[in-house]
């Protein structure tokens, strides 16, 4: 289906030329222009937003498109605004990722808060560097972190966290802040020494933490060698007393243990970690306690789930990304320390030509992370949060995890299909097990085969050795009629494999 025309934009339009090859790239950016083309922009947009759920939740790229948009060359002269909305009509919006769709349940992605894209140019206007300063931009970033510990229940002292890219790049911020503080404690300063001559750090996650934590030990050079794959229960959550012999063992061999990474939501099944037991064991060895709480931080506010999050509030750092389920518009994530002043340890680095007397007791966020030039992410996440408000939040998660959970029960009833794990957030882990198929081969081509009908989208993994399928709830107009429609998808999807 096609993108509904409602720009009404024309290439040629008076006023919106492009910029000459004769003038300056400065110049000719009229406000009424500006204005006219916005105006036109706002239009696609709502056009975009309003029709998804009657078109296919994703398509593959044509060829001819393909070309369009890959093989394009630079143009010599500028061109005018109408005529890039024109192209951004044609060649663009009709070939979405689809996680605006109540039927996309792939991965971990979400539709856009509608506040939240409604701010974005706003955003663009102004145009600053969060890196610090007196300006709205990281005043503002100060109230959302705020905010988004506030609701998870996660301690907040004053600069205890920055907003970053998402939760990869607040996990690198996070265990940095743990590598420095451990190496520290024992007398030396990794970022002056490095690392080589000294006993190997070593940190604990499980099969089922996110690849985002061992990228970061490569990253940090702690190497991959040294992260250990902690055991899980039958559940997918790490064992706490296997945490324990590991870290035991790991000391008598002379390596320096200094961090455990838990999950609060796994990406394959939502599982939650024993948080409270494991900050027990990383309290009794001294090591740094993380929670990777990308996704599923936010499942502390459905009732239900939120004896599963008990120990959260001990954890030293917590990686928590607005741009999961709280569908602020990508990229948004946000680290959360309980101690700031460990990842101030870890990066601060004021030249002399970033010196800012009137910066206060807490400097600028660029202290607290690798990035100096910071986007405005906390406009988008400030329209995102006070959209929805706390009660808002609150009924967006337990209106998904329920479809989870309505989900595995009928996944449980269905003589095809089989659950994998217990449903804890708003994600549930299964597969199609029709009689005299190779299951593992089947469901591992199912993803792709139900995403290229376009009438649901749904993403594997493996879970326990075994192929599996799993949907992650995220959209606010998901409704059951949906998952019927998913598991038909499934179905009909199999039968031609
Ligand atoms: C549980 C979990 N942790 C970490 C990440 C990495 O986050 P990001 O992609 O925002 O860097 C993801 C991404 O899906 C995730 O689901």
């Amino acid at each position: 289906m096609d993108e509904p025309r409602t720009s009404g934009v024309r290439a040629d339009e008076p006023g919106t030329a492009g910029v000459r090859a004769d003038e300056p790239p400065t110049s000719g950016m009229r406000a009424e222009v500006l204005r006219t083309a916005g105006m036109r922009a706002a239009g696609l947009v709502a056009g975009h937003l309003d029709g998804l759920a009657e078109r296919p939740v994703w398509r593959p790229v044509p060829d001819d498109e393909l070309a369009w948009i890959a093989g394009q060359e630079l143009p010599e002269t500028g061109r005018p605004l109408g005529a890039l909305l024109e192209d951004a009509r044609e060649h663009i919006l009709p070939y979405p990722m689809g996680n605006g769709h109540p039927r996309f349940f792939g991965w971990v992605n979400s539709p856009p808060n509608p506040a939240g894209v409604l701010v974005e140019p706003l955003a663009a206007a102004l145009n600053p560097s969060c890196a610090g300063g007196d300006h709205a931009g990281p005043h503002l970033e100060r109230t959302v972190v705020r905010w988004l510990a506030e609701l998870v229940g996660f301690p907040h002292p004053p600069g205890g966290g920055l907003l970053t890219s998402g939760a990869s790049m607040a996990t690198v911020i996070c265990l940095s802040a743990a590598r420095q503080r451990a190496a520290l404690a024992d007398g030396w300063d990794v970022r002056r020494d490095g690392l080589s001559g000294r006993a190997p750090m070593v940190l604990y996650v499980t099969e089922e933490g996110h690849s985002c934590l061992r990228k970061a030990a490569e990253l940090l050079g702690l190497g991959a060698r040294n992260v250990r794959k902690v055991p899980v229960d039958g559940a997918y959550r790490m064992d706490p007393a296997a945490l324990r012999r590991m870290i035991a063992e790991d000391l008598d061999a002379g390596l320096r243990p200094f961090c455990v990474a838990a999950s609060a939501g796994t990406v394959n099944s939502g599982a939650v970690d024993p948080l409270g037991e494991i900050a027990d064991v990383a309290a009794a060895y001294g090591i740094w306690f993380h929670v990777d709480g990308a996704y599923g931080a936010l499942g502390v506010l459905a009732d239900d789930a939120a004896p599963h999050y008990r120990g959260l509030d001990r954890a030293d750092s917590l990686a928590l990304d607005p741009h999961k389920w709280l569908g602020v518009p990508v990229g948004c994530g946000c680290a959360l320390l309980r101690d700031p002043g460990a990842a101030r340890a870890a990066f601060s680095l004021v030249p002399s030509y970033l010196v800012d007397e009137n910066a206060g007791e807490l400097g600028w966020f660029a202290e607290y992370g690798p990035e100096q030039t910071r986007p405005f992410r906390a406009l988008k996440t400030w329209a995102t949060m006070s959209h929805l408000g706390r009660a808002g939040i609150k009924r967006l998660v337990e209106h998904t995890s329920g479809l989870a959970r309505t989900l595995a029960a009928m996944v449980e009833q269905a003589p095809d299909f089989e659950l994998l794990a217990p449903v804890t957030t708003s994600i549930a882990a299964f597969r199609h097990t029709p009689r005299d198929r190779d299951l593992d081969a089947l469901n591992r081509a199912l993803p792709y085969a139900v995403q290229v009908r376009g009438n649901a989208f749904i993403t594997g993994t493996r879970l326990g050795g075994r192929d599996a399928l799993r949907a992650c709830f995220l959209h606010p107009d998901t409704t059951e009629a949906d998952l019927e429609v998913l598991l038909e998808e499934i179905r009909l999807a199999a039968k031609v494999l």
